[in-house]
């Protein structure tokens, strides 16, 4: 299996970005910009396609690396977000997210989250999931509760969105022998 691409009929496909992917991911982050923004720090550097399609070689060659895992999230082949694993290190990955307002609040993302742990584990190749989420970041929050992530601590001063820091939730899942732990 090359980990290139995971579709969940009948809807959802979760696929590594590729180059002319630059455009349509481009216009997303420009028009969700201002509501990711509130959450999340790197919407305000995409100012350009070049800005997009120079993120999308780095995406390519850490995931060839085994650094990192981005993949373009698609329901009914339009393009709705991104799933990730912003970090892989060992059997343990961080998970990142994000999804345009139009595909909000269907469960696009909880079940895209659930397809990426599930596609990993069932092979071995992670065991441990973590998610980190700003406290005031109610959406984010529930949807680690939702799928049985247990909250681990508190970083004060974790990230700095704008011109404000945010604590974060850290929130732990993990497989124990096929089984959750
Ligand atoms: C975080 C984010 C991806 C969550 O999106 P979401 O649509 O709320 O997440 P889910 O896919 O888990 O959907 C859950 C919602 O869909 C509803 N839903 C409908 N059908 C559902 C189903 N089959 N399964 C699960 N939830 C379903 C749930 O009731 C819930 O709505 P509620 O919160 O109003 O109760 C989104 O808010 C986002 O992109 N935010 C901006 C970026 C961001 O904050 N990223 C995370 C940084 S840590």
């Amino acid at each position: 299996m090359d980990y290139q691409e995971l579709a969940i009929p009948p809807s959802l496909r979760l696929s590594l970005p590729r180059e002319s992917d630059t455009g349509e991911l481009f216009a997303l982050v420009q028009q969700e910009k201002a509501r990711l923004s509130r959450h999340l720090s790197w919407p305000v550097l995409i100012n350009d396609a070049k800005d997009t399609l120079a993120n999308i070689r780095q995406n390519r060659a850490d995931f060839a690396d085994g650094r990192s895992a981005v993949y373009v999230v698609r329901w009914d082949d339009a393009l709705a977000g991104i799933v990730s694993y912003n970090t892989i290190n060992d059997k343990q990955a961080e998970i990142g997210y994000w999804l345009a307002a139009a595909y909000e609040g269907k469960g696009v993302m909880s079940r895209a989250v659930t397809a990426l742990m599930e596609w990993y584990e069932a092979a071995g190749k992670l065991d441990t999931f973590i998610i980190r989420c700003g406290v005031a970041n109610r959406s984010s929050n529930r949807l680690a509760q939702r799928l049985g992530f247990v909250f681990d601590y508190c970083q004060v001063r974790a990230e700095k969105i704008g011109d404000h820091y945010v604590d974060h939730n850290v929130y732990c899942r993990q497989y124990v022998n096929g089984s959750r732990g």
